[in-house]
């Protein structure tokens, strides 16, 4: 009995340390700095086979979206079969890409993968015995969540053996390496926060943005969120440290950008390109010294309008705007003030460059000098492209954001 429970356990250790037809122990599957079958079998990729590989229905990988990828070898005379592949980052293939789920009984998780690493191995039913022509084997791939991951390329080692059992140079073993690009973001359509501000002043106090995005839908969508300084260049931001940055939603997922209180006092603009399906707002904060920090809610401006009105009260409280040219080409913006029984009491015009964006207090215009101490509306309207416009009232410490009426 005793004899045998040893044989058994030193047969057990063998298999995992020895590849076999129960499957090939980890990192054989020709990662560069890894091996591949040809240590024991014969010298790869001198037979008559060919290693095909898709990831089925797609052309590209999806973020976090798990994909079904088959492998085939076709070797004319092959009897029993055999593979390993495994998936990382192109750019860095000592990083692993996504991750492998089991899916029928023809492979296996192959063992010993060091931590964080997965490789996809035959299974003894896997070798096919007796079966000529061609073996495939399919296995379920989940991408990496977000697609600034880049690039992902399966290693992948087959072996079309001859079916004698043994490791031996009859066994014709082929390498290959199959990339797949991230699938380009769906851009939907392009929304805008004609306002961003963040960092600090000492007349205007600390200021921090918020993005809040959420996907209403039952798939997965990628959001790429940009930034834009006063002038319309793109704008490198605190906590994202680039002037860009996608976010991954799965189903019915929410997600945030942060742009903190960071470096002096910076104004702009937040360009949101996301599926129609992708609802959310900003938040606008600031934090006064010796004050509670007050905040201020925006939703997504469309890019395309050419109008906006925004009903404003200057009489206790001093109305600020925010009007930016979402477009790619230059725009005149003409407003006009009406007073609360519809009369103009004043207009002026602003020319803005693509993505420019201009914000004040009204008042502060010197032909807008009569709004102070009125209620009543004003009216925008652009020519040459759209115009995003966004109120804001203070009240002394106070304020609050005015949503514009769109057309
Ligand atoms: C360290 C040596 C070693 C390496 C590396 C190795 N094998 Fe093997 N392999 C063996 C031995 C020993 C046998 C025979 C015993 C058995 O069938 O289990 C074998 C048998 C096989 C067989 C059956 C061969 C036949 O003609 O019947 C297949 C298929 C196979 N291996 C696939 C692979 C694949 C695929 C790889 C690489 C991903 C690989 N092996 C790497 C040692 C190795």
């Amino acid at each position: 009995m005793r004899t045998i429970a040893v044989f058994l356990l030193l047969a057990g250790f063998t298999g995992a340390a020895w590849g076999n037809s129960n499957g090939v122990p980890a990192q054989l599957s020709g990662v560069p700095g890894e091996g591949n079958c040809s240590a024991c079998h014969g010298t790869a990729n001198t037979g008559q086979g060919s290693v095909s590989f898709l990831l089925v229905s797609a052309t590209a990988w999806t973020p976090g979206q798990p994909v079904k990828a088959r492998l085939t070898l076709n070797d004319p005379s092959a009897t029993r079969w055999g593979f390993q592949l495994t998936a990382r980052a192109t750019q860095d293939p000592a990083r692993m890409a996504g991750s492998f789920r089991i899916i029928n009984n023809y492979t296996q998780l192959a063992a010993n993968a060091p931590p964080g690493f997965q490789y996809v191995t035959h299974t003894l039913a896997g070798t096919f015995p007796g079966v000529t022509g061609s073996a495939s084997w399919e296995v379920e791939w989940t991408p990496p969540s977000d697609a600034g991951f880049g690039a992902v390329s399966f290693y992948i080692t087959c072996n079309g053996a001859n079916g004698n059992g043994q490791a031996d140079s009859g066994d014709r073993v082929y390498t290959a390496i199959f990339s797949y690009q991230p699938s380009a973001p769906s851009l939907g359509v392009t929304r805008v926060l004609p306002q961003l501000a963040f960092g600090s002043s000492s007349t205007q106090g600390n200021w921090s943005t918020s993005v809040y995005l959420h996907n209403t839908t039952p798939s997965p969508v990628v959001a790429t969120v940009r930034f834009f300084d006063a002038d319309g260049s793109p704008l490198a931001v605190p906590g994202i440290d680039d002037s860009s940055t996608q976010v991954s939603l799965g189903a019915l997922g929410t997600g945030v950008v942060e742009v903190p209180n960071i470096g002096p006092l910076t104004q702009g603009s937040v360009f949101i390109e996301a599926p129609q399906d992708v609802i959310g707002y900003g938040i606008f904060r600031q934090a006064l010294q010796g004050v509670n920090p007050q905040e201020g809610v925006v939703p997504f401006s469309s890019s395309t309008a050419t109008g906006a009105a925004i009903v404003f009260d200057d009489t206790d409280f001093v109305t600020a705007i925010a009007v930016l040219n979402p477009g790619s080409s230059a725009v005149a913006v003409t407003v006009h003030a009406l007073d609360a029984n519809g009369a103009e009491i004043g207009t002026f015009t602003l020319n803005l460059n693509p993505r420019q964006r201009e914000a004040f207090a009204v008042r502060d215009r010197p032909e807008m000098t009569m709004v102070q101490g009125q209620r009543g509306v004003l009216k925008f309207s652009s020519s040459g492209g759209p115009v995003s416009v966004l109120g804001l009232r203070f009240n002394q410490l106070a304020f609050t954001s005015i949503l514009p009426a769109e057309r």
